[in-house]
């Protein structure tokens, strides 16, 4: 079928009481409304248009410029708003489906049984409509005797016996394109707003067939509040979690664990209490991770052992084993074999395959080779005050406890430092150097005699 979409997204949201517009609040690591745009594509409709007002910019920059927008500089009203996007989609296809931006988990499969309802009913409108708990605020769904849908009557305006009645509108309708867009202008405002609901009146004082679907309540919760984003929150981390480990991830204790939408992880990994997998991140097979572990936007290969460690924009080829205690910041990148010990950083630098760097160490903006052994409290002192300064470790280095790398500077391949070195210039391959300043033994005697 083809089919129009419209995301409404330009409210406010005054109950969150942000600065940010409500459909940016993450779940799960993402924007709320970034779930309702997938399940969007997911129906391939020929258009779709997100209608955006309060925080407009900040909606744009967050989700890029891929999507059409329409601007409602003024809030007033569900059907105002879809009535913004009338240049951008009427004509284009037969039917216009409405959504709201902060119901993210409404799925594709209720919203193609809506779609196949309405084309079945050739009804003008179809609400997907649903029983909440408490119904308070909701429009309430108006049915004859013989059960026909007659109209929405807004919780403002309801008499107390309207009041009463469950069915409620979930927000979600479908709208036989040619038939919504003329009706669209004959809304008159109530309270200063002029309201999509109306329509349903219009249609069946014309005749018009007009359907309703039902749907589970979870599905159209919208979160117009942070108990509800926090309610949602642990819905979607517990439907994340279920999901990996039916997939084949052990976690030992799924409510203690909080992995992103974003997230991958492979078979047989086994995930260890208060672990965080944030963004971008990609976790391999046979890996064991955490407990007390973040790791963001980050990737690491299979057969890697993290524990109690915070790594971010970081690189894990296999079999790296990191931590407790360590800190992998932007631009670290550890080849396979890679072993890290506790209170280590990492910024900005490569570690060949098989490099060691067991205990208390900083590396920044550096580049070590093969096996490389960096001794217990070694620094690149990558910093003059004004720059970053480079340092190169190649293959088969020994780096003595506690030595000071004064960057820029290389040490060749093979070379040695002895312990508390502080090495202020290039270390030619295979030599050992020590003291302070580091300097070969025949270096250091030819200087004696020049005394
Ligand atoms: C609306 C429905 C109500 C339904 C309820 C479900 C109308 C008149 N009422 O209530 O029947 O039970 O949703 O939650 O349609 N929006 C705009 N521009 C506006 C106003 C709203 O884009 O000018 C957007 C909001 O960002 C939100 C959605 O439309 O995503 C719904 O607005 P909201 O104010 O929450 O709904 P109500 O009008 O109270």
């Amino acid at each position: 079928m083809n089919l129009s979409i419209v995301i409404l997204a330009a409210g406010q949201g005054t109950r969150m009481k942000s600065q940010l517009p409500k459909v940016l609040h993450p779940l799960a690591g993402r924007p709320m409304v970034k779930y309702v745009l997938e399940v969007a594509t997911q129906l391939e409709p020929t258009g779709l248009a997100l209608v955006v007002g309060y925080g407009a910019q900040q909606v744009r920059r967050a989700l890029g410029e891929g999507i059409l927008y329409a601007e409602q500089l003024e809030q007033l009203g569900t059907g105002h708003a879809v009535l913004q996007t009338r240049e951008l989609l009427a004509g284009q296809a037969e039917t216009v489906l409405v959504l709201y931006g902060d119901t993210p988990f409404i799925t594709s499969q209720t919203l193609e049984a809506m779609l196949a309802h309405h084309t079945q009913c050739e009804a003008a409108i179809t609400l997907l409509t649903f029983r909440p708990d408490d119904p308070t605020g909701y429009g309430r769904i108006l049915r004859d005797e013989t059960g026909r849908v007659t109209g929405i009557v807004e919780h403002k305006e309801a008499t107390p016996e309207q009041r009463e009645i469950r069915e409620v509108n979930s927000g979600i309708l479908c709208f036989r394109d040619e038939w919504l867009w003329p009706h669209l202008e004959k809304l008159q405002p109530k309270h200063g707003e002029y309201y999509l609901t109306d329509l349903v009146e219009m249609a069946v004082a014309e005749g018009e067939p007009v359907a309703a679907q039902a749907a589970d309540a979870v599905e159209v919760m919208g979160l117009d509040d942070r108990v509800k984003l926090a309610k949602a929150e642990a819905f979607m981390r517990r439907r994340i979690n279920e999901g990996w480990m039916l997939a084949g991830v052990t976690l030992l204790d799924p409510a203690s664990t909080y992995i992103d939408a974003s997230v991958e992880i492979g078979q047989d990994t086994v995930i260890y209490p208060n672990t965080h997998l944030r963004g971008a991140t990609a976790i391999g097979r046979n890996c064991r991770i955490g407990p007390n572990t973040i790791i963001c936007d980050s990737t690491v290969g299979n057969g890697c052992v993290i524990e109690a460690s915070v790594i971010e924009e970081a690189v894990l080829e296999d079999d790296v084993d990191v931590g407790p205690f360590a800190h992998l910041r932007r631009g670290a990148h550890l080849a396979r074999g890679v072993h890290i010990g506790n209170f280590g950083e990492i910024k900005n630098s490569y570690l060949g395959p098989g490099t060691k760097m067991g205990h208390f160490s900083y590396l920044g903006d550096a580049t070590l080779g093969a096996n490389v052994n960096v001794g217990a409290g070694t620094i690149t002192c990558n910093y003059d005050g004004e720059r970053k300064h480079p340092t190169v470790v190649e293959d088969d280095v020994f780096i003595g406890s506690d030595t000071m790398l004064v960057a820029p500077v290389k040490v060749g391949r093979g070379a040695k430092t002895g312990a508390g070195a502080v090495v202020t210039r290039d270390v030619p391959p295979g030599q050992v150097v020590y003291g302070v300043p580091a300097r070969a033994k025949q270096d250091r005697e030819r200087e004696k005699t020049n005394e």
